[in-house]
């Protein structure tokens, strides 16, 4: 099995389960936090892209990583903010799936570009944002190369059965890669003891197969979308919306949403969560090579 080093797939799940919002928000808590980022849009849709700022069309529609996996390019990567680089999508990120379902060295040439950029010692860490389960070779093709997998889930909350179907994924996952954990997502804050439970639930439903984060991310659809029309992750968004004071807010008729920086403090939490696991994770492999190597 081919390992693309220091990579992070955030995947796994139906449309809507939030995997572009935290592939984008981590990569955004990463970057300013000074790690080398490369955030990889696998999405048709280029919704990581757009999230960033970037305007697909403006950055080739998805051709860097298809003239990169088809014509052995170097792959192109677009700056978004400091220590931030983009793997654009878009229009040919389809050509470029359907191109590697006819092909049988669909993974070498799939990871041999990021490959190559981890080997340039320019990023720390590579984030691939995943569309759909079960709609391109590219998701696939991902998950059979990254070394660490980090699944969304905002199902649990109201349907039990959506679990189940993502504890099943999880358990017939034909895939060396490491299942670093589930994020819930979406999950009203209103409510503390249902919050509670409804972590033992997921927890109970995905025993033996995952492991839920802490940090739960609250239920904000308002904050995040006043982020997003501020074309701002949501961190630089709870950043500015803290030097507005009241009386300009009300002069300006701005209306910050009261659960923003809580919701901006559990993707804070988060990051540093999934960084704890991935340190876990490299000290237990690390162990296990050296076990290995001593026999
Ligand atoms: N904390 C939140 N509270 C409520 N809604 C949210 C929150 N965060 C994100 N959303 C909304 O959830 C929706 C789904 O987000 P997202 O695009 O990340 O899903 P996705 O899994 O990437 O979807 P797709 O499979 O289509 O790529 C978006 O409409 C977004 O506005
Ligand atoms: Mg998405």
């Amino acid at each position: 099995m081919r390992t693309i080093p220091s990579s992070i797939v955030i995947g796994i799940g139906k449309g809507g389960s939030c995997k572009t919002t935290l592939a984008t928000q981590l990569s955004g808590i990463w970057s300013s936090e000074g790690k080398r980022i490369l955030l990889a849009d696998l999405d048709v849709q280029a919704s990581a892209t757009k999230v960033v700022g970037l305007d697909p069309r403006a950055h080739g529609d998805g051709r860097h990583l298809m003239d990169a996996v088809m014509y052995g390019d170097d792959l192109v990567t677009v700056p978004a903010r400091e220590n931030l680089e983009v793997v654009v999508a878009g229009r040919h990120t389809k050509t470029l799936s359907h191109h590697l379902v006819t092909i049988d060295n669909g993974i070498d040439v799939f990871a041999y570009p990021f490959e190559k950029l981890m080997a340039s010692g320019r990023f720390d860490r590579i984030v691939f944002d995943l569309p759909p389960s079960g709609s391109s070779r590219l998701a696939d093709l991902a998950m059979q190369t990254g070394k660490y997998l980090v699944v969304p889930t905002s199902s649990g909350v109201d349907n039990i059965d959506g679990l189940r179907v993502l504890a099943e994924e999880l358990e017939t996952l034909e895939s060396d890669i490491v299942l670093l954990g589930v994020v819930m997502m979406k999950i009203l804050a209103s409510a503390p003891r249902k919050r509670v439970e409804t972590r033992a639930e997921v927890a109970d439903v995905l025993a033996g197969v995952a492991d839920p984060f802490q940090t739960i991310i609250r239920e904000a659809g308002a904050a995040y979308d006043d982020s997003r029309r501020a074309g701002l992750f949501l961190h630089e968004y709870a950043e500015w919306a803290s030097t507005v004071s009241v009386s300009d807010q009300i002069s300006s008729r701005i209306k910050i949403p009261a659960n923003l920086a809580d919701l901006a403090r559990e993707f804070y939490e988060l990051a540093d969560e999934v960084d704890d696991r991935i340190a876990l994770a490299e000290r237990l492999l690390a162990e296990a090579e050296a076990a290995e190597a001593g026999r």
